[in-house]
This record gives structure tokens, C-alpha cells and sequence, in this order.
């Protein structure tokens, strides 16, 4: 009876064991890290597929900025930038590479947070993503888990001006003068 009760736990504990998802570890979320880098650096369709999932929803003001040279429309500000993988990779496929590269990665369970920078000419952009992730192991994948969705902000500015849309208003000669009364 005993031993009976004792195995069925065990097996139920086991079984527990068995369905909960794994962790991300630093490999992992370094991985992906890398991995997202490249989506910007060096884009491929096959690298977006393992990397993202179908459903992968990425949220960036920055980005609905450029794409919007600086205006409201037509992307809203505040809305979406991509609502699937597939729109990711319509948008992305026609972009031209840019230099990324990671300079921090803090993770938990299921979060990476990455601080890049691009060292674009003439004015680098710093920017940091936060990317959720699922376990999602498909055979050949570089990683078990896959990013499902991101909300990122950068030095849209600095961009805007490496793009030419935005030009740097002078430089102030004088530093603004303060005139305290009473
Ligand atoms: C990426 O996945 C889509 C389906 O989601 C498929 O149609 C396409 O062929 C895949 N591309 C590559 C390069 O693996």
C-alpha cells in the first residue's frame, strides 16, 4: 500500500517533470541573441523561420517612426510593427544589411533582453529589445526555443539622420542662459 501510494507520487512527480518547459540557459538565450543580430546583419528567410515563431508579433515605435520618415502615418506610432513572421520577413527580406552587434544579454525563464549597437555612419544607434520566447525544438534548429515576440526602442533619430531623412538642426552656440529672480 505504501509502496504503491509512494510509486504512483513519484510517477505523478515524474510525469510533472516531464511536461513542464525547460528553461532558457545562457547557450540559449545567447543563441538567440546571436541569431536575432543576424536577422538584421545578415537576413535570411531560413534563419527567420527558426528563429521566430508563425504568430511572432514585434511592437517598436522606433521602427514605425522610420517607417514613417518621421511622421504619424501611414504605420500608427503605437501600433504593431509586424503582426506575424511572415510580415517580418516581407518587410525585412528587402532591407539592406546593417552592422549589429550584441554589447549586453540579461535572461530569465523565458526573456532575453538585448542591448545593441549598430555602428552605422556618420551616427552609431544604440537601441535594447526585449524578446519573450517559447520552447518550440525543431530538428535542425540552431536552438530549442524560438522568440515569439519583441518590443524594441533605439536612437530612431540617429538613424533617421544616417538615412538622410532627418537633418541635424545647427549646433547651439551658446549655452541656454537662466536668469533666476527674486
Ligand atoms: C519559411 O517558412 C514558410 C512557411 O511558414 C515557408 O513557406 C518557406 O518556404 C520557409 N522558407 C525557408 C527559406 O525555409
Amino acid at each position: 500500500m505504501h509502496f504503491s501510494t509512494l510509486t504512483s507520487a513519484t510517477l505523478l512527480a515524474l510525469a510533472s517533470l516531464a511536461t513542464a518547459n525547460p528553461c532558457l540557459t545562457y547557450n540559449d538565450a545567447n543563441t538567440l541573441a546571436t541569431n536575432f543580430g543576424k536577422l538584421i546583419s545578415a537576413y535570411s528567410n531560413k534563419l527567420a523561420n527558426q528563429t521566430l515563431t508563425p504568430g511572432f508579433v514585434d511592437y517598436s515605435e522606433s521602427v514605425n517612426s522610420l517607417i514613417d520618415n518621421g511622421g504619424t502615418g501611414p504605420t500608427p506610432l503605437l501600433g504593431a510593427t509586424f503582426t506575424s513572421r511572415a510580415k517580418f520577413e516581407a518587410g525585412s527580406a528587402p532591407q539592406p544589411a546593417v552592422p549589429f552587434t550584441v554589447k549586453n544579454l540579461w535572461y530569465n525563464c523565458n526573456t532575453i533582453t538585448i542591448r545593441w549597437e549598430s555602428d552605422q555612419k556618420p551616427q552609431p544607434v544604440v537601441g535594447i529589445s526585449v524578446a519573450q520566447t517559447v520552447y518550440a525544438p525543431v530538428t535542425g534548429n540552431p536552438s530549442k526555443f524560438m522568440i515569439q515576440s519583441i518590443w524594441a526602442e533605439f536612437d530612431s533619430a540617429a538613424w533617421a539622420v544616417n538615412l538622410g531623412v532627418l537633418v541635424p538642426a545647427p549646433k547651439k552656440e551658446k549655452k541656454r542662459e537662466v536668469a533666476f529672480e527674486g
